[in-house]
């Protein structure tokens, strides 16, 4: 399938790896521009430089704090600046630490909110000026399953709970000019934030982390395995494309089947 991403200006947020890196690939792929934003130059640097050579898009490292105002503007307005412009936003910068209620103190919380729930109404309010004077624009809000399926060695991704009733709101305000704006709910997925989460269960358990990624993910995923990267950035590429032309406000989830919830 075509998917008509070709020339279209994509920034990622939190692209210098895990999803993010997985993501700006997978645009690239299809021929898409990228700006690529992060806090690590040196990994943007590169992660750029290879898909320029890879897939001969056009493709700017942006480096940007986006845990503050200052930073998600600077930065945004930077990428818009490189591209020319600004067709997709991914929203996708997190880090917010796995813990329960009474281990989450509230430097944590701010930290968390600030980045991930701020950063991502920011993000959006950044790129909205451009895409409605153009009547286009594609916005994929890269959330988590645990905004849907509560856990309770994870409050923080409470945050994504409030990000979906965001996604929608916003998607229904900006409808009209052409605008859409939608969420994808990645399950766990082996990343250095995951697999740094996991290594301290497995030195609990006392056994290696490949054995234990392993046993946690035919545990607790009903497909048996926890994902890769690629797999929800291909779900990121279809959201910010032309096959999804009638989608605004859906939330997609790419779990291997691990909430269950029916509705
Ligand atoms: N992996 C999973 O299992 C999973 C599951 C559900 C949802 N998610 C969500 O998916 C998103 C990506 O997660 P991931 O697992 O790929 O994480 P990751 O591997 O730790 O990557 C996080 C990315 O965010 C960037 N970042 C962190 N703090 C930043 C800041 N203050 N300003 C700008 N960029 C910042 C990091 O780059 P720098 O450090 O260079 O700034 C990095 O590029 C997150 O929103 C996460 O909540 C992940």
């Amino acid at each position: 399938m075509e998917l008509g991403l070709r020339g279209r200006r994509c920034i990622v947020t939190g692209a210098s790896r895990g999803i993010g890196a997985a993501a700006a690939a997978a645009l690239a792929a299809e021929a898409a521009d990228l700006a690529l934003i992060a806090r690590s130059a040196d990994d943007l640097d590169e992660r750029a430089r290879a898909l320029r050579e890879e897939h001969g898009v056009r493709a700017f490292p942006v480096v940007a704090d986006l845990s503050s105002a200052g930073g998600v503007e600077s930065g945004i307005a930077g990428a818009i600046r490189e591209l020319g412009g600004v067709d997709v936003l991914v929203n996708n910068a997190g880090a917010s630490p796995f813990g329960s209620l009474e281990q989450i103190d509230d430097a944590a919380w701010r930290e968390s909110v600030d980045l991930k729930l701020l950063g991502y109404v920011r993000g959006m309010r950044a790129v909205l000026p451009s895409m409605r004077a153009q009547k286009s624009g594609r916005i994929v809000n890269v959330l988590g399953i645990a905004g849907l399926a509560a856990s309770e060695g994870y409050v923080l991704g409470s945050i994504n709970t409030a990000l979906s009733h965001i996604t929608r709101s916003t998607a229904l305000a900006v409808a009209a000019d052409g605008i859409s704006v939608l969420a994808l709910h990645p399950g766990p997925t082996a990343t250095a934030r995951m697999l740094s989460g996991l290594a301290a269960g497995a030195e609990a358990a006392g056994v290696e982390l490949d054995a234990f990624v392993e046993s946690f993910g035919r545990r607790s995923v009903p497909l048996g395995r926890i994902g890769r990267p690629e797999e929800i950035a291909r779900m990121i590429a279809v959201l910010a494309s032309d096959a999804a032309s009638f989608m605004t406000g859906s939330a997609v989830q790419v779990d291997g089947g691990l909430n269950r919830s029916a509705v």
